[in-house]
């Protein structure tokens, strides 16, 4: 499913060769990256006359730091609720998040979550919308602007930073809301299926250009994602979720290198992977909903 680079052929939605997303990576006074662990977390929404829905149960992990863990699972299963955990938008029903080992209680500014919609600020241009978490610190410098347009740039931008969201294609738009949220200088990123509205093409090339921006950055990042290619490319372990309430079925560790050529999707190994996690959800004599 993925191409080598050298074979891709330049997205519509970039004008010039010096705009193409995936060079260098700018060099971003990143913080150390931070730990972060659910220790037996369960939701529950309801109550108060409505039926109590389980989204997640039981809930363990530990993210190493710098590590890149995938979690895929069937719709419905907790996923988005266990990224809402991860951010500290809500407070599981049992269990706790721990944050460079320190309970967490509410959201921090150095956990960084990309929303499944870019969630553009509308109004704003490329540039003002990949300065908000600046912003919302009261202190854009020269410095921020001047990394803002370098991360643009890195990620095909280079010639929009002037243009208003509804002038950006949904691949473009999704490109500006990884950069406003590597502008906060996460020390932990979650992503909630970050590419799910794209086509199949413009896809493929954002999982090569994320693989490269992790890798330069280091920064801990929890990944959800329906495509279980792009987990295991994309990551060092994948977790696999059952459905609903979210139960751990198995976190498997990817056999492949951390240093990660594209050329190694074609390998038995990457197919083994994949074989075995759909293993999990194509059933013959059910649907899934994967
Ligand atoms: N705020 C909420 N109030 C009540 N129920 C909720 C709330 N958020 C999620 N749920 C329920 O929790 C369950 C899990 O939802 P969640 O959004 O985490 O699933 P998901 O795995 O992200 O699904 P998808 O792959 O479709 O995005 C669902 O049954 C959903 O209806
Ligand atoms: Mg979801």
């Amino acid at each position: 499913m993925f191409r080598k680079r050298s074979q891709t052929t330049a997205l519509a939605d970039q004008p010039t060769e010096t705009s193409e997303p995936g060079g260098g990576f700018p060099q971003l006074s990143m913080p150390s990256p931070l730990r972060l662990t659910a220790q037996n977390v369960t939701q529950v929404f309801g109550g108060r006359g409505k039926q109590p829905v389980v989204a997640l149960e039981n809930f363990s992990l530990d993210v190493e730091p710098g590590e890149l863990v995938a979690i895929v699972g069937p719709s419905g299963c907790g996923k988005t609720t266990l990224l809402h955990a991860f951010a500290g938008l809500i407070k599981p029903t049992a269990g706790e998040i721990r944050v460079g080992g320190q309970q967490l209680k509410s959201p921090r500014r150095d956990v960084s979550m990309m929303f499944q919609a870019p969630t553009l600020l509308p109004w704003k241009t490329v540039l003002g919308n990949c300065l908000l978490p600046r912003e919302l610190e009261h202190r854009i410098d020269e410095d921020d602007r001047k990394r803002a347009r370098e991360l643009l740039t890195w990620a095909g931008l280079g010639d929009f930073t002037d243009r208003r969201p509804h002038e950006l294609s949904g691949g473009m738009q999704q490109r500006v809301a990884i950069c406003r949220a590597l502008m906060a200088n996460p020390s932990v990123l979650l992503l909630d299926e970050p590419f799910g509205a794209l086509d199949a093409m413009t896809r493929e090339q954002m999982n090569v250009d994320l693989r490269r921006m992790w890798a330069a950055s280091g920064v801990t990042t929890v990944l959800i994602t329906h495509d279980i290619s792009e987990a295991v490319y994309l990551a060092g372990r994948v977790v696999v979720l059952s459905p609903r309430p979210g139960r751990i079925l198995e976190i498997i560790d990817v056999p492949l290198p951390k240093d990660r050529d594209v050329s190694l999707i074609q390998s038995p190994e990457f197919a083994q992977t994949c074989g075995h996690i759909r293993s999990y959800f194509i059933r013959e004599d059910r649907h899934a909903g994967v």
